[in-house]
């Protein structure tokens, strides 16, 4: 993985058919997407449960860029090593997940991931503050986290504190919840480069008809770099 900070957007499958999961995320990439962002959640974080490392390990071969795997569960030491193994690009830890998230971080890159945190909208930005040479990518929440198509929450000044914490340091910034074409601008505006979309993704659309995928991914991201068309 290469750092930039162009607009990446990263479609969230937990909006996808799960019976469908490998198809999904290849008619996703074809349709345009930069990353498939995948949320793994275990119903004590988080009040919602989804999958763990097999379905990964399942899905790493339909997925040709980045897999991108948001954990939403506590602890999250001992299950690092098998996201890795599965073949996790990305694993970001929440920091409201333990006390340890500084050794959280730590033993993502010892396990050859890139090392991603994760803050709740109730989190301020310094908690990361201490972290920014330990970290590849900052997870700033815009929903509380544990279901998809929730409302949007700005947090428009969050962002922009941390893009001047970051300066130049090779980290990205990732906004995650309610994010659509009318919000992508102003997180994008505020200085965030990568940008998770579930519900605005895979409305209107199925793998016999991924068109409206590719359509939804290219709304969200003309609207984000301000070219509408
Ligand atoms: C929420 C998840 C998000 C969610 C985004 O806990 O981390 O990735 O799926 O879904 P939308 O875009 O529908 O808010
Ligand atoms: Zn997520």
């Amino acid at each position: 993985m290469t750092f930039d900070r162009a607009i990446k957007i990263a479609p969230s499958i937990l909006a996808a058919d799960f019976a469908n999961f490998g198809a999904e995320c290849e008619a996703i990439e074809a349709q345009g997407a930069d990353w498939v962002h995948v949320d793994v959640m275990d119903g004590h974080f988080v009040p919602n449960i989804t999958f763990g490392p097999a379905t990964c390990a399942a899905l790493r071969p339909h997925i040709k860029g980045v897999m991108d795997v948001h954990l939403m569960i506590a602890p999250v030491d001992p299950y690092i090593e098998a996201f890795a193994q599965a073949g996790a690009d990305v694993i970001t830890a929440h920091v409201e997940a333990g006390p340890h998230i500084h050794r959280t971080l730590q033993a993502i890159s010892a396990a050859g991931a890139k090392a991603g945190v994760a803050l709740n909208p109730g989190t301020p930005a310094h908690a990361v503050a201490d972290l920014l040479d330990l970290t590849d990518l900052i997870c700033l929440m815009t929903v509380n986290p544990g279901f998809g198509g929730q409302k949007f929450i700005d947090m428009g000044d969050k962002i922009r504190s941390l893009r001047a914490m970051i300066g130049d340091r090779p980290v990205h910034i990732e906004i995650d919840g309610g994010v659509d074409p009318d919000t992508a601008p102003l997180v994008a505006r505020a200085g965030a480069d990568v940008l998770v979309a579930g519900s605005a993704v895979f409305k209107g659309g199925s793998v016999d008809n991924p068109g409206p995928y590719g359509d939804n991914i290219r709304a969200i991201r003309q609207a984000a770099s301000g070219v509408y068309t």
